[in-house]
């Protein structure tokens, strides 16, 4: 009994602090609405024949904020289907695969109660491959998938999902090798030349300029959209807290329980110490504090817990990866200052190089930007968008717990004290 009713938390748990991408677009899930964000790309996909390119650090919910936005737009009749196809890092996924997943995600995109429609387009639009068979369904089209995309050129590609009211999502580009991005560069060229269709390039990494290297005419046909870290202490505790609310669990600050303020000031500040505005963080510590809230309560202590061990657990596992930065930073002194600027400036958002430059302006730009550049090449930060102008973290948990550790030494000291890495590079700060 005990087992099944604990199984059964979990679910649910884990339903609330999804880790996975979510759409906001359903009515009972937890939402952060993301104002900014979510204008720009409701504007890109309404106006305009426009790609876009959504970039950002890891876990800041770019393919949510994709998948909730195409959706929103599905359901007001301004798209019809929206087919989502991952890349992955398997060697074999080459240009091949990728129209194979093309083809699989449109045709499951599709509702049955909607094939029928469609059956008499894709059949013409699969002609010259499946012999324009009248009563095609949909098994018998995923049966066939190799032979369909085996010569499948890129016109037939854009006008296949472009008929049936398709928009195509390549999710987590980051991991596309150079024969994809040329490829996938082209259909982007030959879609916007030829097809009313779109598509929406996602990833981290700097994948809007790596397709504009194949194709510098697309900057003209591609918006650019950065989505980094989100909002204020208060906005990521507002997150935690309604998911409590939404298990039913009473926590500091709510109605039901008659906390002292501090209690909720000291919730906000642990959780921006190990999480802020980190939502793939901000949901992996809501699982672990709601998880053991068997009794139906969230206290300060448990949240305390669950962050400090967030940060510690992220020292540990960037170990390799804080040495490499005290050595390039002992190696460049100035670089120092530099990150300790972004630090202030909140390292996990997206900043543009030319207000950093700006901002710096008692280094020459050349200086500036050389600093920049040796920590992209690092692959601590990326530089993206149309002029290389934005800048952001590869690794936003470990950039952010860093911050966390040198602005409160005395706090945390017992947690970084014992990786050696770490203490020398908290050192180099003071
Ligand atoms: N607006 C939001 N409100 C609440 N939770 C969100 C929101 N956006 C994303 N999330 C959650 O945050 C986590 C990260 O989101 P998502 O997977 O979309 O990020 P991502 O940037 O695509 O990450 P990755 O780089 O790993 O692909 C997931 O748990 C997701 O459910
Ligand atoms: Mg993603």
């Amino acid at each position: 009994m005990e087992d099944i009713r604990s199984t059964d938390w979990a679910a649910n748990v884990k339903d609330v602090f999804d880790t996975r991408p979510r759409n906001g677009a359903h009515d009972n899930v937890v939402w952060v609405a993301r104002v900014k964000e979510e204008h720009n790309l409701t504007d890109y996909l309404t106006k305009g024949g426009h790609h876009i390119c959504v970039s950002g650090p890891t876990g800041s919910g770019k393919s949510s904020l994709v998948q909730t936005c195409v959706a929103r737009m599905i359901s007001k009749g301004l798209y019809q289907h929206a087919a989502t196809v991952q890349l992955t890092n398997q060697s074999n996924f080459n240009w091949e695969l990728l129209k194979k997943r093309i083809f699989i995600a449109s045709i499951e995109s599709i509702p049955a109660s909607k094939f029928t429609k469609l059956r008499q387009k894709i059949s013409e639009q699969l002609a010259p491959i499946i012999g324009g068979a009248a009563n095609i369904t949909k098994t018998f089209l995923l049966e066939r998938v190799s032979d369909i995309t085996k010569n499948w050129d890129l016109h037939s590609i854009c006008s296949f999902i472009s008929s049936i009211g398709i928009i195509l999502i390549l999710d987590d580009f980051e991991k596309a090798d150079d024969e994809i991005v040329g490829a996938v560069s082209n259909m982007l060229k030959v879609m916007s030349q030829s097809y009313p269709g779109r598509i929406i390039i996602v990833g981290t990494g700097d994948i809007y300029s790596k397709l504009i290297q194949f194709d510098q005419a697309l900057d003209q046909r591609m918006k650019a959209l950065t989505v980094a870290s989100m909002g204020t202490p208060k906005e990521s505790w507002g997150f935690l807290a309604s998911g409590f609310n939404r298990l039913n669990l009473s926590h500091p600050g709510s109605r039901s329980r008659p906390s002292s303020q501090s209690d909720l000031r000291d919730a906000i500040d642990l959780v921006h110490d190990c999480a802020n505005g980190l939502l793939k963080s901000l949901n992996t510590l809501g699982q672990d504090v709601s998880i053991g809230a068997l009794r139906g309560s969230v206290s300060l202590h448990e949240i305390e817990k669950a962050s400090e061990n967030m940060i510690y657990m992220t020292l540990r596992q960037f170990r390799a990866q804080y040495r490499q930065l005290h050595e390039i930073l002992m190696n460049h002194g100035e670089a120092i200052i530099l990150l300790k600027h972004l630090i202030d400036k909140g390292i996990t958002s997206w900043f543009d190089v030319e207000d950093i430059i700006d901002e710096l302006h008692h280094w020459h730009p050349n200086e500036v930007i050389r600093f920049i550049d040796i920590l992209v090449e690092a692959d601590f930060f990326v530089r993206s968008g149309t002029d290389r102008n934005v800048l952001f973290v590869v690794k936003p948990t470990m950039m952010h717990v860093l911050g966390t550790v040198i602005s409160k030494p005395q706090k945390y000291r017992s947690q970084y004290d014992s990786f050696r890495s770490v203490n020398q590079l908290s050192f180099l700060f003071r």
